[in-house]
């Protein structure tokens, strides 16, 4: 099994340099929810991507930091307490419980703002830095996050059908991932079938990702998570725990890696890709 460690150290470097510390309360913020200790799964799958494409996984280090970045807002936005009010987020007190509600609203939007910057200020070409941007914008909107968690809000009626749920995990979660590998493969100058395979393969670990946090919402532990477990159920969402049963679930997550894997497997260099979606849906955090 690939120890992705080594991508995480320099991930959690770069991001260091995007986030000096200064004596503002907001960056203080900023940098509480960032170095939170999370898991890293986009940034090194964005690494991963670009290594796949055959160039050094550290010249995607602008798309991976900004991609984190993203995530992260989104995660002190969905914490709040007007979406699924959570109080513990990472191991930690949520962003909004330990510095208020307005703060931790300003502190997403200065992230969400960093991710772009951080491309900008990049030593990527400006076609890398404009392709990129276009797919940040892509996944973190209209098409992804933004209408995913709309979707997810209004998902709290215990009614919906497996192609609902398909469709929210898709727009919140996999738009995401999708970015990611897109972004690795903007970094390599890879513009043809591996891009394509790359798509393939993070659609599929991307659902894959989503129905496994779903299953560790129930089966999962409070201490292992670092967030509150049950929480699905408590709202009457519909998961696919719901639709299949865990065993069932935990049977599309397989299925969903398998199909990921073999998109990729024609081509060498795939075997830390293959590593990381059968860490993913292993997964016990
Ligand atoms: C949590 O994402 C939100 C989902 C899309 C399921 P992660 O499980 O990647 O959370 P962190 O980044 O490790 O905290
Ligand atoms: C959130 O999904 C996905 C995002 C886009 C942030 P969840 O609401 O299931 O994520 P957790 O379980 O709180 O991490
Ligand atoms: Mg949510
Ligand atoms: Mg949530
Ligand atoms: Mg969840």
């Amino acid at each position: 099994m690939t120890d992705f460690r080594p991508y995480i150290e320099k991930v959690n470097n770069a991001l260091e340099e995007c986030f000096p510390q200064d004596d503002e309360r907001l960056t203080e913020a900023m940098r509480y929810s960032i170095f939170a200790g999370g898991k890293r799964v986009r940034p090194v799958l964005t690494m991963l991507a670009c290594e796949f494409c055959g160039k050094s996984p550290e010249r995607a280090l602008p798309f991976a930091c900004a991609l984190e970045i993203i995530h992260t807002y989104s995660l002190i936005y969905d914490d709040m307490p007007c979406m699924d009010d959570d109080s513990l987020r990472r191991g930690r007190p949520t962003n909004h419980v330990v510095y208020g509600e307005a703060m931790a609203l300003m502190a997403g939007m200065g992230l969400y703002a960093r991710a772009y910057e951080t491309v900008i200020a990049s030593d990527l070409t400006d076609r890398q830095k404009l392709s990129g941007i276009d797919i940040l914008l892509n996944a973190s909107g209209f098409n992804g996050i933004v209408l995913g968690q709309v979707l997810d809000m209004e998902n709290n009626k215990n009614t919906l059908s497996e192609q609902d749920v398909l469709r929210i995990h898709r727009l919140k979660t996999s738009a995401m991932l999708e970015a990611c590998v897109l972004c690795g493969a903007v970094a390599a100058d890879e513009y043809g079938e591996k891009k394509d395979a790359l798509h393939v393969y993070a659609e599929n670990i991307g659902l894959a990702f989503q129905i496994r946090d779903d299953i560790l919402d129930v089966v999962g532990t409070k201490e292992k998570m670092g967030k509150s477990i049950g929480k699905d159920k408590k709202e009457c969402k519909t998961t696919f725990v719901d639709i299949f049963g865990c065993e069932g679930a935990q049977e599309k997550v397989k299925n969903l890696s398998e199909t990921a894997v073999s998109a990729i497997k024609k081509f060498g260099n795939s075997e830390k890709l293959c590593d990381f979606a059968d860490m993913l849906c292993k997964r016990e955090n």
